[in-house]
C-alpha cells in the first residue's frame, strides 16, 4: 500500500543541520534539514533505541547520541557501528511552506 504525505511542520522553523522529532501515524520519525534538503528516518536507533533526532548531524550523516552509531540520512543505512541494522527512511517533500513526510 502506498503511503500518504503528512504535514510534519513548517520548513522555515527548521534550521540547517538541525534534527526534529515528529510523530506521524504512530511512528517516531527524525526529520533533518541539511542545507535546505530534508531527510526523514526512524527516530529510534536500531542498537538500543537512542533518539536519532537528537544526534549530531554532519553532511548527510547523523551520529546516535547514545553510543555513536552513524546512519546515512539519505538511505537509513548504517555507516558506523555499533548498530548493525538500518533504520527506515521516508520520502520527504516541501509543499508550499510545509514539510511533508510520506508515511
Ligand atoms: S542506541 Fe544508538 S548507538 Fe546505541
Amino acid at each position: 500500500m502506498m503511503g500518504q504525505y503528512v504535514k510534519a511542520g513548517a520548513a522555515a522553523e527548521m534550521s540547517p543541520g538541525q534534527g526534529k522529532l515528529v510523530e506521524l501515524q504512530g511512528k517516531k520519525i527524525a526529520l533533518f534539514n541539511v542545507d535546505g534538503a530534508f531527510y526523514a528516518i526512524d527516530d529510534t536507533c536500531t542498537h538500543r533505541g537512542g533518539p536519532l533526532s537528537e544526534g549530531e548531524c554532519e553532511g548527510t550523516e547523523v551520529t546516535c547520541p547514545w553510543h555513536g552509531a552513524i546512519f546515512d540520512l539519505r538511505t537509513g543505512e548504517v555507516i558506523g557501528g555499533p548498530a548493525k541494522t538500518k533504520v527506515a527512511c521516508y520520502p520527504v517533500r516541501v509543499s508550499g511552506a510545509d514539510v511533508e513526510i510520506e508515511v
